[in-house]
C-alpha cells in the first residue's frame, strides 16, 4: 500500500526539505521537533518555497495550498497520529539517533518503517537499538537541498527485510527521487567520496596551494562543480563535515586519511559552522 503520511523527526535543514518534498508529492508530512524555533523555521521555509513555486509557475495556487495543507508541526512523536512511515533526520550523533529510534519504536505502530537520513552512521548499529524492529530499519539518505537533488541513497542494515527495502524504493520514487543502493559502510558511497574531497580542499588551503576563493574557482571552472568544495562545506555545515569524517575515521579502521583537517576543526570549534552561523570558510553575514 502506498505511504500516505510520514513523520519526519527533526525540523532542521534536511527534515524541512524531506517534509516539503513529501507534501509537494501528495504525501502528508508531520514535522516533529522539540524545538519550537526550529518548527517555526521549518514552517516558514515550507510556505516560502510553496509561494516561490507559484511565482515561478511550477505549481498553481491551488496545488501550493494543497501542499501546505499536507504539512503539520508537532513537538512530540505522540502527537504524530496515524503515520505509516517515520524518518529520523536529527543530529549526526549515534547516541541521539539510537534514543530517537527507541522512542520511534515505542510510539509508532509495528508496521511503520523506521528510516534514517543518517549521512554516515551504520544502519546495522542504529537498528541494534531496537532489536524487535530491526527488519523495519533502513537508511534513506537525502541530499541538500532535498527538493532539488534527485538522489536517495538506500542502505540496508544486516536485518532489513526485502519488504522494507521495496517500500523504501517505492516511497523514494513517489517523492520524485531516484533511489540508488549502497552497502552499510561508514559514509556509504556519497560521503565516502565527497567528504575526503572536501577535506582535501582544506588541506590544499592549509598547505598554501591556493586561497579558498581560488580553490573553489578551480574546481567549479575545471570540473563543472555547481559549488566549489569549500563553499559546499559551508553549505552542508562545517560541523556536519567534521562529524562525518570522524564517523568514517572510527568506522573504517581508524584510517588517518579520514581525520578532519585542522583548519576545518578549528573553524568548528570557534563556532564558525558555515551558512547557518553566518561565517564559515566564507562570510555570509551580508548575504
Ligand atoms: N529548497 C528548495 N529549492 C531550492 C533550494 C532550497 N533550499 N535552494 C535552491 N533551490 C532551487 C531554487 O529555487 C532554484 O529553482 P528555481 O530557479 O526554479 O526557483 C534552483 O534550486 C536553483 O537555485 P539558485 O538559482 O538559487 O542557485 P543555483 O543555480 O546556484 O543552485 C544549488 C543552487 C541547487 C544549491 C546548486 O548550487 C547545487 O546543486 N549545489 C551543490 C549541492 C550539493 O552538492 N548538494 C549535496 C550536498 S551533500 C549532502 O547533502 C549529503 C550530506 O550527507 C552531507
Amino acid at each position: 500500500m502506498p505511504t500516505k503520511k510520514i513523520a519526519v523527526i527533526g525540523g532542521g535543514t534536511m527534515g524541512s526539505g524531506i517534509s516539503l518534498t513529501a507534501a509537494t508529492n501528495g504525501i502528508h508530512a508531520v514535522v516533529v521537533d522539540v524545538n519550537e524555533v526550529q518548527l517555526s523555521k521549518a514552517k516558514m521555509y515550507h510556505e516560502k518555497q510553496c509561494a516561490r513555486a507559484v511565482l515561478k509557475e511550477r505549481m498553481t495556487q491551488e496545488e501550493s495550498d494543497v501542499a501546505v495543507s499536507k504539512l503539520s508541526y508537532v513537538s512530540s512523536m505522540q502527537e504524530a497520529e496515524g503515520v505509516d512511515w517515520a524518518i529520523e533526520a536529527a543530529t549526526e550523533n549515534v547516541a541521539i539517533k539510537k534514543k530517537l529510534f527507541i522512542q520511534m519504536q515505542d510510539t509508532f505502530e509495528d508496521s511503520v518503517v523506521l528510516a534514517t537520513n543518517t549521512s554516515s552512521i551504520s544502519i546495522t548499529d542504529l537498528a541494534s537499538a531496537v532489536p524487535e524492529a530491526e527488519h523495519r530499519v533502513i537508511g534513506m539518505h537525502f541530499f541538500n537541498p532535498v527538493p532539488v537533488m534527485k538522489l536517495v541513497e538506500v542502505i540496508k542494515g544486516k536485518k532489513t527485510s526485502e519488504e522494507t527495502t521495496a517500500a523504501t524504493i517505492a516511497l523514494s520514487e513517489s517523492m520524485g527521487k531516484i533511489p540508488v543502493p549502497a552497502n552499510d559502510f561508514a559514509g556509504f558511497v556519497s560521503n565516502r567520496v565527497l567528504m575526503p574531497m572536501i577535506n582535501e580542499a582544506f588541506h590544499a588551503w592549509s598547505d598554501g596551494v591556493a586561497e579558498p576563493e581560488d580553490i573553489d574557482s578551480i574546481m567549479k571552472l575545471g570540473c563543472a562543480f555547481p559549488m566549489g568544495p569549500l563553499r559546499l562545506a559551508d553549505y552542508i555545515g562545517l560541523d556536519v563535515c567534521r562529524d562525518i569524517m570522524m564517523v568514517m575515521y572510527e568506522g573504517l579502521n581508524q584510517n588517518e586519511k579520514y581525520l578532519p583537517n585542522e583548519k576545518l576543526v578549528a573553524l568548528v570549534e570557534a563556532g564558525n559552522l558555515g551558512d547557518k552561523s553566518g561565517q564559515g570558510v566564507f562570510n555570509y553575514e551580508k548575504g
